[in-house]
């Protein structure tokens, strides 16, 4: 079987990452452990989860200048994404989102979009052939002309959670959001959107709706959590690649669920990012929650 083919649209960021024992409340300074500096950005996690996942995948989406850019790019190009529909925005500095996770594996991110916020509609092809997945740490007009101008299904992440138009949720084929997310949109104005729409509920899982109706629910098998930041994004990735390749909404959300549930097990957004054969290892022996 050739591969699927998605597109994503979105952002790019460098991860700047510190550990510490509790995420601060407002004013709190806390003390955390050894810096580390990841590749990620929703849009570029998404791209490559997709890409481990086993898809042909490209990414359209905005750098700076700057040095980060280089280091943000490089596991997508170390993976084969396709990388033609990226642009370089003069003087601009490359996303850059500063992240707290605690020991528990939560996070805390504040995302500085630089070269992302430039990334503006005259930048994307006429035509996306194909599936394409968004989420919204690019400009909305980008993500609503880039959901226009697709062929095949769209798969949107409202992830940061803004306000969108109806028009864009009606577009798209597949909404994903977390339980936040949720409660900011509502439940029953992304069910009344038409097509599926899958929560998900952290070490609970994930239920997908059809039409308004629960069609499947799965729970991730038990894992040791590390840091789940990217644990969205391959859930996102993941439930859309299963979907194109046919498989039942069941089995698809249990795909989902199980390649999440392995990216929280590693640190960092993208070095996390599980490969296919350990996905598919996980449900033959029976790992899954469900
Ligand atoms: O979803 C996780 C991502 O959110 C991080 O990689 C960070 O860059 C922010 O965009």
């Amino acid at each position: 079987m050739s591969a699927l083919r998605i597109t994503v649209a979105g952002s790019v960021n460098l991860d700047l990452v510190a550990r510490c024992d509790h995420l601060p409340v407002a004013g709190e300074t806390v003390l955390g452990g050894v810096f580390a500096q990841h590749p990620g950005g929703k849009g570029a996690n998404q791209a490559l989860a997709a890409r481990r996942l086993g898809a042909e995948v490209a990414l359209l989406a905005c750098v700076g200048t700057d040095a980060n850019a280089e280091a943000a790019l490089s596991l997508l190009q170390s993976d084969g994404v396709d990388l033609a529909g990226c642009g370089s925005i003069s003087g601009a500095s490359t996303g850059v989102a500063l992240i707290a996770v605690s020991d528990a594996g939560e996070n805390q991110i504040v995302v500085a979009p630089g070269a992302n916020a430039a990334f503006t509609p005259d930048l994307l092809p006429d035509v996306i052939d194909g599936a394409l997945i968004a989420q919204l740490e690019v400009p909305i007009e980008t993500v609503c002309e880039a959901a226009k101008r697709c062929t095949g299904l769209v798969a949107l992440n409202l992830a940061p959670a803004f306000d969108v138009p109806d028009s864009l949720l009606e577009r798209a084929d597949l909404i994903v959001v977390n339980e936040g997310e949720a409660a900011f949109y509502g439940v029953e104005r992304l069910k009344a959107a038409g097509g599926l729409l899958a929560v998900t509920l952290g070490s609970a899982g994930a239920v997908l709706y059809r039409d308004g109706e629960e069609g499947a629910r799965a729970a991730p098998p038990e894992v040791n959590v590390v840091d789940t930041t990217g644990a969205g994004d391959t859930f996102v990735a993941a439930l859309t690649l299963a979907l194109l390749e046919g498989r039942t909404e069941a089995d698809a959300l249990t795909f989902a669920c199980t390649a999440s549930a392995l990216s929280v097990t590693r640190e960092g957004a993208q070095p996390s990012l599980p490969q296919r054969k350990d996905v598919d290892a996980l449900i033959a022996a029976g790992k899954t929650g469900a």
